[in-house]
């Protein structure tokens, strides 16, 4: 149903149902976000995308809030502002200045909006436990010092599989990711419908599907790719379109080479979409010879024309 709100003393019409952020984005307004990503259920939990609504008394993190015919919205106010630099401050609270050695420098979330509201000075220094080690796997490394709690990685894995391997662990400025259960099974719903048991993630190892998509997703450099760990700033490079060659599902990916080194390769999917592990951790027949699709080939006999 249409309704009419005004956003910065603009009027619009949009629909019920949708959030604040979503009209805002449709009529052109852009609003920072952090936990936020399209593709995943909304939890409002950072309150970056803090906004004021007239009547209200504080503001609302808009990724959550829903328009409501007659609102008037207010997206540039000091008061929304401070709000999103309080809450950005706090996330930086005991954030190391990792960056320099971060795989993530150079596009992580965090450090851009630091940069963007000026907080580029620590306030306190180690005022919480290091927490190493809190789950071994081949190829994740989780460094929870880095990590803003955003969730992105519980829900992206729980929308894969219907279940994470992952859960907040601990309360307050003590919380981490750490592993669902870590004795337990854990139960949940393959892409294909059929229902699994993962293996009890004994010893604090990560015994998941590895598709890598808690890793794309992390906002920080919080969880990142072990094989990729310290050899790439991939934004620097040139991505190239191709496909991914391990199935016929031929997912659209993009790849990225360090330094003309071919074995590092990263693989991001185009269009928001999700890579398994063949994919994202790039297991394809490129990896060894340096021969990349990137126009369609027709099977004749065995090999690839
Ligand atoms: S996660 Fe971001 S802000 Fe933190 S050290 Fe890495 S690049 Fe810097
Ligand atoms: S590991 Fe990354 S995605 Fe997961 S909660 Fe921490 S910051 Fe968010
Ligand atoms: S790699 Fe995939 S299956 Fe494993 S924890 Fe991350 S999102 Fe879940
Ligand atoms: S982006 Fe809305 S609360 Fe985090």
């Amino acid at each position: 149903m249409d309704i009419e709100i005004t956003i910065n003393d603009k009027k619009l019409i949009t629909k019920t149902g949708l959030t604040i952020l979503e009209a805002a984005s449709q009529a052109g307004i852009k609003i920072p976000t952090l936990c936020y990503l399209k593709r995943l259920r909304p939890i409002g939990s950072c309150r970056i995308c803090s906004v004021e609504v007239k009547g209200i008394e504080h503001p609302v993190p808009s990724c959550v809030a829903k328009v409501k015919e007659g609102y008037e919205i207010y997206t540039d106010t000091e008061k929304v502002w401070n709000v999103r630099k309080e809450a950005l401050s706090h996330l930086l609270l005991d954030h190391p200045l990792d960056c320099p050695v971060c795989d993530k420098s150079g596009y992580c979330m965090l450090q851009d909006l630091s940069f963007e509201f000026g907080l580029t000075k620590q306030k306190n220094k180690k005022l919480y436990p290091d927490r190493t080690n809190i789950f071994k796997s081949e190829y994740i490394e989780y460094m929870a010092t880095r990590c803003i709690l955003c969730s992105r990685c519980i829900r992206v894995c729980t929308d894969m599989y219907g279940n994470s391997f992952y859960e907040i662990k601990g309360s307050g400025y003590d919380s981490y990711i750490g592993l669902t259960g870590e004795d337990k099974s854990i139960h949940g719903v393959k892409p294909s419908g059929s229902s699994f048991i993962a293996e009890k993630t004994e010893s604090n190892i990560l015994k998941c599907y590895y598709c890598g998509n808690c890793i794309e997703v992390c906002p920080v450099g919080a969880l990142i790719s072990k094989p990729s760990k310290f050899k790439e700033r991939y934004w620097q490079e040139s991505p190239f379109s191709s496909v991914c060659d391990k199935c016929s599902a031929a997912c659209r990916i993009e790849y990225y080479r360090y330094a003309g080194e071919e074995s590092l390769v990263r693989t991001e999917s185009l269009f928001g979409g999700y890579l398994c592990r063949q994919g994202f951790f790039y297991e394809g027949i490129g990896k060894n010879n340096g021969y990349y699709i990137s126009s369609p080939y027709i099977k004749k006999k065995s090999m690839p024309e």
